[in-house]
């Protein structure tokens, strides 16, 4: 078939590199040229695992091209993929659909025949119905063209995989045609994985989607704020969610206690949906939420506290590694990260230096003396004292797994921290490294 996938970022690229893996021809639109001419040469413009093979391969084979025209969009595809952006609007906690919007403006009058319209983006519940509508006074092909909501479940840093082996495939539809186009579409993933197809209206396919991102918030939030109690009361939190986690109703993933969630998804994802709730005239309803935002942002807090402790009540003087600038694990995704929150804030504090040591290498740099965060580019003016490392695993539930405290300890750093905090037994070990909080399981074996 052929497929546009308008809006090629973190999702975007991802879907339209796999989409032509499956063996479509995919024109993918973007209107930052910079991306396009990166992603037309077959390099990915942001890290992901494994999107470099997938991309090449496919631009190689001339199933995969890209551009930045809608009206050629209109023009090449009988499938178009809506993956723009839909972040917190500025000033509220309701979502920005001004890009939505642009594509569906910007498209519509372009099609002339028949087309269905899918939107991948995060989005308030009602909108896509008010998009079918606006598709419906704009579009000239009229009645041939139809709008599906088509929701993406992909974890970043696993995006290749989760894309071509998803969990599920949700699509909200308002036609049987547009119900067998998209199974068309994702035929070689039913055929091949059995993977389950829930096939239902508009409202409950935005709702889906939204509604796990608030259930696996909630999961987060749950076990930090557990932390709380169990530092309070001398208890071991990762104990206690290994204990928990055995029972099957509730299950071990996203219990990990961190330093919270962050990314372009979960943060602003709840709070558009508290938004939309509260239109609907059902705020109550979902009043829980905020105090799962609140759980997530006092983490921050919290880190900054215990990294003071640590360093004697005071930030002056002292060199501070704040380790992991994204905000999971292999990804180089620093919207709304954790760790870049904690090191503004200590470097506020300590008016000295927090520097970040991000991981990929490539994320963008932070800040700030004496350490670069390239570690290629020059040597630290000065050896860190105390570091503070954000939990990998703070949106996805996962353990410490990076390779951040083997390199701290040929840097000579003297403590690791993360959060969560008082595993007995952890507080020393390194001969050169403090160890407080990080499992034995990853710290190098020479500690
Ligand atoms: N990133 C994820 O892991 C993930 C997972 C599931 C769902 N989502 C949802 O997918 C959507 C996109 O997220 P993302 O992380 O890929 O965002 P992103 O910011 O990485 O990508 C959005 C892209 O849309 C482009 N864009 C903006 N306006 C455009 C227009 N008018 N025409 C063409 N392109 C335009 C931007 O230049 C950018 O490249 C959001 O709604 C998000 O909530 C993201």
């Amino acid at each position: 078939m052929r497929l546009t996938v308008i809006g090629t970022g973190y999702l975007g690229a991802v879907h339209a590199a796999c989409m032509a893996d499956l063996g479509h021809d995919v024109l993918g639109v973007d209107t930052d040229t910079a991306k396009i001419e990166a992603l037309a040469a077959g390099r990915p413009p942001f890290h992901e695992p494994g999107l470099g093979e997938v991309l090449s391969r496919n631009v190689d084979a001339g199933r995969l091209r890209f551009s930045t025209s809608l009206a050629e969009a209109a023009e090449f595809g009988d499938v178009h993929f809506v993956c723009v952006g839909t972040p917190q609007r500025p000033g509220s906690n309701a979502a920005d659909l001004r890009h939505v919007d642009a594509v569906v403006d910007g498209l519509a009058p372009h099609l002339h025949r028949e087309a269905l319209v899918v939107g991948k983006s995060t989005v308030p519940v009602g909108t896509a119905a008010r998009l079918a509508a606006r598709i419906a006074e704009l579009a000239p092909g009229g009645g041939d063209v139809e709008l599906a909501w088509n929701p993406e479940f992909l974890r970043e840093g696993f995006a290749v995989q989760d894309t071509l082996h998803p969990d599920r495939l949700v699509v909200g539809v308002t036609s049987e045609k547009a119900a067998a186009t998209l199974r068309a579409v994702y035929a070689p993933i039913l055929e091949s994985d059995e993977t389950p197809w829930i096939c239902t209206d508009l409202a409950t396919a935005e709702l889906v989607k939204v509604s796990a991102n608030a259930f696996l918030a909630t999961k987060i939030s749950f076990i930090n704020a557990i932390a709380d109690v169990c530092d309070a009361a001398g208890a071991d939190v990762t104990t206690l969610a290994t204990a928990i986690g055995h029972d099957a109703r509730i299950g071990s993933r996203f219990l990990s206690a961190g330093l919270g969630f962050g990314g372009g998804c979960l943060p602003k994802d709840i709070r558009a949906f508290m938004a939309r709730a509260q239109e609907l005239g059902v705020h109550d309803a979902l009043g829980f939420l905020r105090e799962v935002d609140e759980i997530n942002m006092r983490r921050r807090r919290r880190t900054v506290e215990l990294a003071r402790e640590m360093v004697g009540g005071t930030f002056l003087g002292t060199n501070i590694a704040v380790l992991g600038a994204a905000f999971k694990p292999d990804s180089d995704d620093v919207r709304d990260s954790p760790a870049l929150n904690v090191a503004a804030t200590i470097q506020l504090q300590g008016r000295r230096s927090a520097c970040t040591i991000p991981r990929p290498w490539r994320t963008p740099v932070l800040c700030s003396r004496p350490w670069t965060t390239r570690p290629t580019s020059r040597r630290p003016a000065s050896t860190p004292t105390w570091c503070c490392t954000s939990p990998s695993g703070s949106s996805t539930g996962s353990s410490i797994r990076s390779p951040w405290p083997r390199s701290l300890a040929t840097r000579g750093c003297s403590t690791v921290a993360t959060p969560c905090r008082r595993r007995p037994g952890a507080r020393r070990g390194g001969r050169s490294v403090r160890w407080v909080g990080v499992p034995a399981e990853v710290r190098p074996a020479t500690a």
